[in-house]
């Protein structure tokens, strides 16, 4: 199509998660919580529908508040987006001038946005045992990006190490992606105050059971929430809309149901994880809400297919290096059962 830009037309879009059309599948593909949102989130979504005539506040003041209490930091050092992606999307499109670094296995969407947004990107190999080698941005140009813990890995970098990167690279910005940071991960939130060229991504997608409502959020020094805001208010000053804040509002008002659900998936994900174990699969030690798994006799390509036609969706990943792996989300305790029930019958 002549309308086209060039860029564009050579664009290999994000191809997400599959959402089924109908209610049959048992659903561990893309990371949701297996647990609905707060009690207290319909009521107050309810109650911002009433006000949908209005737009919403462009600056997000309450939400941003409420998080920041949340992470012990000031308001001021937080940005929200809609879902991390955007938030992502930003970072991308005005933060990365000097080009940007990341892992080759990591969150699909950052090579995409280096494509939209023509950037000059560098693709770090990680190590053979799927760990970030950190030393290798050291020298590298631009931003650094990598999503600790790592997806589709489940791995995760001590704080330690990845302060000793920022610290040691004050000109260089580094992003620090903590959408699973909840279920294990060592947080950067707490380093930001002392590191100007420290940016943390986080969402409500994973742990706060809010995908649907699309929040996600930035934790960094006034200066870069700025330059996020710079973006943001280019683009869409509204992109996140009163209904989605109320959501997370009431979500960060009862943290004893967050703390129950992340208790129970972890308590889930220390069965599977040994269930599958037992079934003779290499089990990565997980610091999220999924396990990356594969079996010495059974690819992941066989596996796929077999599980989805048992009604159980996850997700499997056409690429070298993690072609044999599976990446299970920890759903319910029933849901993992029948998903070890399937694989026992697969695997024998
Ligand atoms: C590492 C990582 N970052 C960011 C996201 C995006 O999350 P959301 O846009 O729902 O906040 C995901 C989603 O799966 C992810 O795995």
């Amino acid at each position: 199509m002549d309308f086209l830009d060039p860029r564009v037309a050579q664009l290999a879009p994000y191809v997400p998660g599959e959402q089924p059309k109908t209610k049959d599948f048992i659903k561990l593909n893309t990371n949701e919580s297996a647990y609905p949102p707060a009690p207290g989130v319909a009521q107050a979504v309810t109650q911002a529908a009433a006000n949908l005539q209005l737009y919403a506040d462009p600056t997000c003041q309450s939400l941003r508040q409420a998080l920041g209490d949340y992470l012990q930091v000031p308001a001021e050092q937080v940005f929200v987006g809609n879902g991390s992606d955007e938030v992502l999307a930003f970072c991308f499109q005005g933060l990365m001038g000097h080009g940007v670094a990341f892992p080759d296995i990591t969150y699909g969407f950052y090579s995409v946005f280096a494509q939209l947004y023509g950037l000059k990107a560098q693709v770090m190999p990680l190590r053979e045992d799927l760990t970030i080698d950190l030393a290798d941005y050291q020298d590298c140009e631009g931003t650094i990006i990598f999503a600790n813990p790592n997806a589709p890995t489940s791995l995760g970098l001590p704080a330690e190490a990845i302060l000793q990167l920022v610290a040691a690279n004050p000109k260089r910005l580094v992003i620090v992606d903590e959408a699973y940071v909840a279920f294990g991960g060592q947080s950067m939130v707490p380093y930001v105050k002392d590191h100007a060229n420290l940016l943390v991504v986080g969402t409500f997608s994973k742990s706060w059971q809010l995908a649907g409502a699309r929040l996600g959020y930035a934790v960094a020094q006034p200066a870069l929430i700025a330059e996020l805001n710079r973006v943001k208010f280019s683009f869409n000053p509204y992109s996140v809309n009163g209904m989605t804040m109320a959501a997370g509002q009431a979500a960060l008002a009862d943290i004893d149901y967050h703390q129950a659900c992340l208790e129970k998936t972890l308590a889930s994900r220390k069965w599977t994880a040994q269930a599958l174990a037992d079934l003779g699969f290499d089990v990565l030690p997980s610091a999220t809400n999924f396990l990356f798994v594969k079996h010495p006799e059974i690819s992941g390509a066989q596996l796929y297919p077999a599980l989805k036609e048992r009604k159980i969706l996850v997700r499997w990943f056409d690429k070298a290096r993690i072609k044999d792996y599976l990446r299970i989300t920890i759903g319910t305790q029933a849901e993992m059962a029948q998903l070890l029930a399937a694989l026992r019958e697969l695997v024998d």
